[in-house]
C-alpha cells in the first residue's frame, strides 16, 4: 500500500508542478499584459486546481501510510526528528496544505470578479504564492 501510494505521489507531482507553472505564469503574463480573459485561461486554472486537489489528497493518505510521516511523529516525538525528518513529516505536508488552500482561494476570488483583469490578478496573486510555498518544501534530495 505504502509503496503504491508513495509511487503515486512521486510522479504525480510532476504534473502539478506543470500545471501551476502553467497556469501561474499564464496569469501573470496575461495581467501584465491586458490580456481578454478567456475560455483556455479558466480551464488551465481549474486544472490546475484539480491536479493540486488530487495531490492533496494523495499527500494525505500517504501522511498516514508512510514510516516517514505521522508515525515517524509517534515514535520519535517532534523533538527527536532531524531537519530532514521535519521536512517529510512536518513541514512539507503542513506547507502543502497551506498551498493549496491559497490557491483554492484564488481560484474561487477569480471567478467572482466580472472583468479580466481583475480575475488574472486573484490567480497571478494566489497561484505564485501557492507555487512557491510547494517549491520551498519539496523534498528534492528524496525525489530525484
Ligand atoms: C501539493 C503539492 C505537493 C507536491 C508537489 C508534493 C510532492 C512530493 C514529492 C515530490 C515527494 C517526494 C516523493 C519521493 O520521495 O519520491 C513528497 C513526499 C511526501 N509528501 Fe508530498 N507533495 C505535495 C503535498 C503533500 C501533502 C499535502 C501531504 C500531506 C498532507 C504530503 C505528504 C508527503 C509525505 C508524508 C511525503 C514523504 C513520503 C515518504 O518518503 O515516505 N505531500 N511529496
Amino acid at each position: 500500500m505504502y509503496d503504491i501510494v508513495k509511487m503515486l505521489h512521486s510522479y504525480w507531482a510532476y504534473l502539478v508542478l506543470i500545471m501551476l507553472v502553467l497556469a501561474t505564469f499564464n496569469a501573470l503574463i496575461k495581467f501584465f499584459g491586458n490580456k481578454e480573459f478567456q475560455a483556455v485561461d479558466f480551464r488551465i486554472s481549474l486544472f490546475a486546481l484539480i491536479v493540486t486537489h488530487i495531490q492533496l489528497l494523495i499527500g494525505l493518505l500517504l501522511y498516514f501510510t508512510s514510516p516517514f510521516g505521522l508515525k515517524n511523529i509517534q515514535n520519535n516525538g517532534m523533538g527527536g526528528l532531524d531537519p530532514f525528518s521535519r521536512l517529510l513529516a512536518v513541514e512539507h505536508p503542513f506547507v502543502g496544505i497551506l498551498a493549496v488552500v491559497l490557491i483554492t482561494m484564488g481560484y474561487s476570488k477569480h471567478k467572482k470578479k466580472l472583468t479580466s483583469k481583475p480575475k488574472f490578478k486573484m490567480l497571478a496573486i494566489f497561484y505564485t504564492l501557492g507555487l512557491l510555498l510547494v517549491l520551498s518544501r519539496i523534498p528534492w534530495t528524496n525525489w530525484f
